[in-house]
């Protein structure tokens, strides 16, 4: 089989379509097809050297898939060769096939294409399992993403506008903010031109906002505090402003707020099992029903992954960028994937 493989760490050239060893499935995994993958700013960073692989996890990069069960492992039930799929991944989704344990598959849910499809495990599972599953946001509550318009972003104002939760995003042009409104998002702030914290004290008359769900870590840790309101929840699950901050409790311990964070790609098996077993339940009905949808800024052949990570560093895409491995490339226009 093919995969992309990292010659040695570095920018997006070092990404190379390479022969490699077939895979077989073990116990209680299925062998996958690989229709298409989907781009994580995980993978940069892997890439680049400064994220390996978890203990056992492919070398390749890639962290979903969608496809077709080429073949089952073992003790495999539940689920049969051909069946179509996406599904969570620790590695190797940057791949003609890829093994993946049972817990971590999702049918394709109803009324989205098999590719479109690999664009929708990790964002769901990073949403869901944060915003609901850590930070309970409630309907009626307020919510902030920051990055609107990236692959968390168009997700989790889908879900949060879904659960009848008030919307503020922060985006880094005025174009992303139409798109974000357009998915649902009340108030769509520019990071780069206007302070968040007081266009949201503005917005919830000085109250503040319940969750937050935070890609910048170190940054805006002290100025994400200040706009929580009193029994805030804020989840922090990226570092793009860096890894180190200093706070002033005080301010937590006046508003009885909580921080939390999280990463998904390292937790047992079996605790990334209940997320999607909850993703399931919880999300694949709303895309089903038309409520939420992938967004997809567009399709890249897997060869030519180079180029999408090049994308991802130009924050020049909105949504996700998926990876297809066959013969079905193509551009959907910002934000406007089919449903
Ligand atoms: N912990 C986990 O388990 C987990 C899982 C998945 C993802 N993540 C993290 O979640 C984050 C988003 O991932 P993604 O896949 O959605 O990446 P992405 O599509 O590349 O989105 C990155 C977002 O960051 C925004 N951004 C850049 N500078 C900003 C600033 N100063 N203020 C506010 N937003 C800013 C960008 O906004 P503009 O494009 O509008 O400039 C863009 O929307 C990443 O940090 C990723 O590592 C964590």
């Amino acid at each position: 089989m093919y995969a992309i493989t990292i010659n040695a760490p570095g920018g997006p050239e070092v990404l190379t379509w390479t022969e490699v060893p077939d895979e077989e499935p073990a116990a209680g995994e299925v062998l996958v097809e690989v229709a298409a993958g989907a781009v994580n700013r995980a993978d940069l960073m892997q890439r680049q050297g400064f994220y390996p692989p978890p203990p056992g996890a492919s070398p390749y990069p890639g962290l979903e898939v969608s496809g077709r069960i080429a073949r089952l492992g073992p003790g495999v039930s539940g689920w049969a060769v051909g069946d179509e799929v996406c599904a969570l991944l620790a590695g190797g989704g940057y791949a003609e096939y890829v093994r993946v344990p049972v817990g971590q598959l999702l049918p394709v849910p109803r009324g989205i294409g098999l590719v479109e499809s690999a664009a929708l495990p990790e964002v769901a599972t990073t949403v869901w399992s944060n915003v609901f599953m850590v930070a309970h946001l409630r309907p009626g509550e307020s919510f902030l993403v920051h990055g609107g318009a990236g692959g968390i972003g168009t997700m989790a104002i889908q879900l949060a506008k879904a659960v009848g939760a008030r919307v503020f995003t922060t985006v880094g042009s005025p174009e992303k903010a139409a798109v974000c409104r357009e998915l649902g998002a009340d108030v769509a702030i520019d990071y780069r031109t206007e302070d968040f914290v007081a266009r949201i004290a503005e917005e919830t008359g000085g109250s503040g906002v319940d969750v937050i769900l935070d890609n910048m870590g170190a940054k805006y840790l002290a100025r994400n505090i200040d706009a929580l309101a009193v029994n805030g929840r804020l989840v922090i699950i990226g570092m793009q402003g860096g890894r180190k901050a200093e706070i002033d409790l005080s301010a937590l311990l006046n508003k009885r707020a909580a921080v939390a964070a999280t990463t998904l790609r390292s937790r047992p098996l079996a605790e990334k099992a209940a997320i999607v077993a909850a993703v399931r339940e919880h999300v694949w009905p709303l895309i089903a029903a038309g409520r939420v949808r992938p967004v997809v800024d567009r399709i890249v052949p897997m060869r030519e992954a180079a180029d999408a990570h090049r994308l991802l560093e130009s924050s020049g895409h909105v949504g996700k960028v998926v990876l297809s491995v066959g013969e079905e490339p193509g551009t959907t226009p910002p934000g406007t994937a089919a449903p």
